[in-house]
C-alpha cells in the first residue's frame, strides 16, 4: 500500500508595519486606561498600517521573506491562498493580487473568509491539495487591515485590533508535518461578531455609513464564553485521534485574541503557561494574521526545536475553529 504523503511547512515570513499604536496613545483617542487595556486583554500596543498601504501589500512582504527562508523563488508556488476579512477590496480576490505583486505563475489563487480561523484552514486546504499529488507548493498568508474596519470611537472594540500579516510555505517533507487537523463552524452565532454593512443584504448608503455599520460589531461578553469552551474542545478533538495528551504537546499556539482567554483555555487543558505562546502583548489581535505571526516569532524565539509536536488553535467570527498539530 502507498504510503500517505506529509506535508509540512519548509518556511515562514510575517510583515508587521512600522507604527506602533500604545495603550497610552489610545487613552487620548477614548474614555479607556492602559491598566484596563492591559488587565482585561494583556495587550500593551499593536501596530497600525499606513494609510496607503492595504491587506495586499502585507501579505506580499510576508510572502516574500517567507519564500526566501523556503530557498525558493515565487514561480516555484503552485497555489496561493490569503486568509482575510480585510481584503483590499471584494474582488477580485486578495491572492489575485498578491500573485500579481510577487510576479508568480497563474496559478490557483483564492482568499478565504473564515475570520481568526482562516490560516488554519488554510493549511488544512493546501495540506488536502499537496497529499492529492495536485500541487508540491503552496503559499498560505493571513493578512489583515484590522484598522480599516475598526470603530475608532468605540472603546470596547477599538483596544482590541491590530494590522500585520504572516505566511508559510508548504510543501511534501520526509517527516513529521501535519499531523492532524480538525475544522468546524457554528452559523447560528454569527451575530456575534460582525460587520453588518456594505454586502449584499444591507448595501451601503449614507445612512449605513452614518449609523456606523461598517466597523466591527462584536459582543464580547458572549464570544469569550464560547472562545474559551471551542478552544479547548478544538485542542481535544484535534489530538484525540493521535492518541496524544495535553503534555505531549511541546506548544500551544493559540489565536491571540484575549489573554484571559487563553489562560482560561490552559487550565481547561491542563497545560502550564509556559507550554502557552503569547505574543498579544505587542500586536493584539490580528485576526487571520495573529496565528501566522505567532507562530513565526515562536520559531524566531527558539521556542520550537525540530521533533517538537506543535498545536495552533483558534477561533473566530462565524463562529469558526480549526485546530492542527504539526510536527516541526
Ligand atoms: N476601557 C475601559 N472600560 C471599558 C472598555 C475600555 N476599553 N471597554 C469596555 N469597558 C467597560 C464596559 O463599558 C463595562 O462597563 P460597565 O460595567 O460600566 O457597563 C466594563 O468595562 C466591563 O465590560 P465587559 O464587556 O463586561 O468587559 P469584559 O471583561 O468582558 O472585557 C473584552 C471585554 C475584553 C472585549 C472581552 O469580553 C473579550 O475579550 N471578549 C472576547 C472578544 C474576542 O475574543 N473577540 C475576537 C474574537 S474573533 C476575532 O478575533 C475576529
Amino acid at each position: 500500500m502507498c504510503e500517505e504523503k506529509k506535508v509540512g511547512i519548509i518556511g515562514l515570513g510575517a510583515y508587521l508595519p512600522e507604527k506602533v499604536l500604545t495603550n497610552k496613545d489610545l487613552e487620548k483617542m477614548v474614555d479607556t486606561t492602559d491598566e484596563w487595556i492591559t488587565t482585561r486583554t494583556g495587550i500593551k500596543e499593536r501596530r497600525i498600517a499606513k494609510p496607503d498601504e492595504a491587506t495586499s501589500d502585507m501579505a506580499t512582504e510576508a510572502a516574500k521573506r517567507a519564500l526566501k527562508a523556503a530557498c525558493l523563488k515565487p514561480t516555484d508556488i503552485d497555489l496561493i491562498i490569503v486568509a482575510t476579512i480585510t481584503p483590499d477590496m471584494f474582488f477580485p480576490a486578495t491572492a489575485c493580487l498578491v500573485q500579481e505583486k510577487l510576479k508568480a505563475r497563474t496559478v490557483a489563487s483564492f482568499d478565504i473568509s473564515v475570520a481568526c480561523s482562516g490560516f488554519i484552514y488554510g493549511l488544512a486546504i493546501a495540506d488536502q491539495f499537496i497529499k492529492s499529488g495536485a500541487y508540491k507548493y503552496a503559499l498560505v498568508i493571513g493578512a489583515e487591515k484590522l484598522s480599516s474596519i475598526t470603530d475608532w470611537s468605540d472603546r470596547s472594540t477599538c483596544v482590541l485590533f491590530g494590522d500585520g500579516a504572516g505566511a508559510a510555505v508548504l510543501a511534501p517533507v520526509e517527516k513529521g508535518g501535519i499531523l492532524s487537523v480538525y475544522l468546524g463552524a457554528n452559523g447560528s452565532e454569527g451575530d456575534l461578531l460582525k460587520l453588518p454593512a456594505g454586502g449584499s443584504r444591507i448595501p451601503p448608503t449614507k445612512k449605513t455609513i452614518d449609523d456606523r455599520l461598517h466597523f466591527v460589531k462584536m459582543n464580547g461578553s458572549e464570544l469569550f464564553k464560547h472562545a474559551v469552551k471551542i478552544m479547548a474542545d478544538a485542542a481535544l478533538e484535534v489530538t484525540r485521534p493521535l492518541g496524544l495528551k495535553a503534555e505531549d504537546i511541546n506548544l500551544v499556539i493559540p489565536h491571540q485574541a484575549n489573554i484571559r482567554i487563553l489562560e482560561a483555555v490552559g487550565r481547561r487543558m491542563g497545560l502550564s503557561k509556559d507550554k502557552i505562546y503569547l505574543n498579544i502583548d505587542r500586536y493584539g489581535n490580528m485576526s487571520a494574521a495573529s496565528s501566522a505571526v505567532a507562530l513565526v516569532d515562536a520559531v524566531k524565539e527558539g521556542r520550537i526545536k525540530k521533533g517538537d509536536k506543535i498545536l495552533l488553535d483558534a477561533f473566530g467570527a462565524g463562529l469558526t475553529w480549526g485546530a492542527i498539530v504539526i510536527e516541526w
